[in-house]
């Protein structure tokens, strides 16, 4: 029922482009041919895409969208499948043998979630609406410039280069449906219980609170991002508005921009900027009206005008690794990791010379010409992550474990160091980016597609 809800509405949505994607229905032979069902998905190659930007993205949440709903179907009374034929949605790929132990785990989790299904499926309607939307909105507004998106790169590219692992995508897709449920619950108490009482000096970090959902990605290419509100806006840009790149794939140029958070929660992007180079991994920020970001392969920052929409600066950073040499812990290229305080832009990364260990320079933010440097003692690739509060660079030992700590900080001001233990909750459990917005005084992180921001609280030393 929901399958034909979907195929009408997808139909309608791609059809109405002359979109040769296709969603299409058949027999799951791989488990027996009990009389399930799934669908399999069809997307249009490069050449045949009238829109290939935009027109990607969305027919990529869409395939994601219609596994979804497939797994959703397969829930349905009538649908039910016994505990040695679990039932599993096909989307653009398959799983691996690896994933089926994962995948009956989640499938025993989603079936004590059975009882708030249906709200699920009114969500997806929701978004599946948005997303055709979307793509009528794109379409009205003419094709944005030529050029390999992510999310094509992620379903058709040949992975070589990305750290994404596509054997995991119906596990991935499992997961997101499931934590799906939790976020309109948690939407509902972001509404409610926003903390205003901010605290006006700098001081030493003594607390974090529950992370709070902000925004979803529909789609596999938004396991990783970024997301942003720059701390100093330039007009026509305020505080309100809100920045997010999906960082999965190896061409990374589209910057989504949205008019505020209710915007950017709906996924209803005002502007897509495609950017004139490739960005890599979470560690981009947005500062006084530019998206400062790493070049991909490479140890040169670039600053994007937001509103000039043109690289303004670029500067290599001596020495430093990049493209896996000095990530963090979980991996994802993110060797070069831009961070924004009270005092102005930062660049947290390593050297050789350093031999691993976490390097922090203060940057100018015209000329992106080192100011000042700092070498601590933490070994970059041990902690999950890092960010700048009041000049005080912070860890977080693990992106997994929902009971992580904010286990270290380095004091510029003083050059020492000292342990922490603030307990820190990766609540969906693959915090790929943290990063500290000293004017909204909250921590924005991206946790396996879960925009999040976290309260925080200051003490003076
Ligand atoms: C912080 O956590 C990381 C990762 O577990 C660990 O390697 C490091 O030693 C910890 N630092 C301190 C000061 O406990
Ligand atoms: C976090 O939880 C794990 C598993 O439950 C446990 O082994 C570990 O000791 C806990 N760590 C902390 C810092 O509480």
């Amino acid at each position: 029922m929901l399958g034909a809800w979907l195929l009408l509405w997808g139909g309608l949505a791609l059809g109405a482009g002359g979109d040769p994607a296709r969603p299409r229905r058949g027999d799951d032979d791989d488990d027996g041919g009990a009389g399930r069902c799934t669908y399999s998905f069809t997307v249009a190659g490069p050449s045949e895409a009238s829109c290939p930007e935009a027109g990607g993205a969305l027919r990529a949440e869409l395939a994601a969208l219609a596994a979804r709903l497939s797994l959703l179907e397969s829930r349905e009374p009538g649908a039910a499948a016994g505990p040695a034929g679990s039932p599993r949605a096909r989307g653009a790929q398959r799983a691996a043998p690896a994933a089926c132990g994962n995948l009956q785990r989640v499938t025993s989790r989603l079936q004590e979630d059975k009882g708030r299904l249906e709200r699920e499926a009114e969500e997806l309607r929701r978004r599946l609406e948005s997303s055709a939307r979307e793509l009528a909105q794109l379409r009205a507004a003419g094709c944005p410039p030529r050029g390999d998106g992510p999310l094509r790169d992620t379903l058709h590219g040949s992975g070589q280069a990305s750290r994404w692992d596509p054997q995991t995508v119906d596990f991935q897709e499992l997961q997101s449906a499931r934590m799906e449920l939790r976020t309109s619950r948690l939407l509902e108490e972001t509404a409610r219980s926003r903390p205003d009482a901010k605290d006006s000096g700098c001081g030493e970090l003594v607390w974090v609170g529950e992370p709070v959902v902000f925004g979803q990605a529909d789609s596999i290419a938004g396991k990783y991002g970024v997301w942003m509100k720059d701390p100093e806006p330039v007009p026509p840009f305020t505080r309100a508005t809100t920045w997010r790149v999906d960082t999965v794939g190896t061409e990374v140029r589209q910057l989504f921009q949205y008019d505020n958070t209710e915007q950017f929660s709906k996924g209803y992007p005002a502007k897509v900027h495609i950017l004139p180079r490739a960005l890599e991994s979470t560690g981009a920020v947005v500062y006084r009206g530019g998206l400062y970001f790493q070049q991909r392969r490479s140890r040169l920052l670039a600053k994007y005008d937001l509103r000039a929409e043109a690289i303004a600066a670029e500067k290599e950073i001596p020495g430093a690794g990049y493209h896996g040499q000095y990530p963090y812990s979980w991996g994802g290229y993110t060797d070069i990791d831009l961070a924004v305080d009270e005092t102005g832009l930062w660049v947290i990364y390593s050297t050789e010379k350093a031999k691993g260990a976490i390097v922090l320079s203060k940057l100018d933010p015209e000329t992106l010409d080192i100011q000042r440097t700092w070498e601590t003692n933490i070994r970059k690739q041990s902690v999950a992550n890092a960010f700048i509060i009041c000049g005080i660079l912070y860890t977080i030992n693990s992106y997994t474990l929902p009971n992580a700590t904010v286990n270290f900080s380095y004091d510029t001001a003083t050059g020492t160091s000292r342990p922490l233990s603030i307990p820190f909750q990766n609540r969906y459990q693959y915090v790929s980016m943290v990063d500290y917005n000293p004017t909204e005084r909250q921590l924005f992180a991206w946790d396996s597609f879960h925009m999040v921001a976290y309260p925080i609280r200051l003490a003076r030393a």
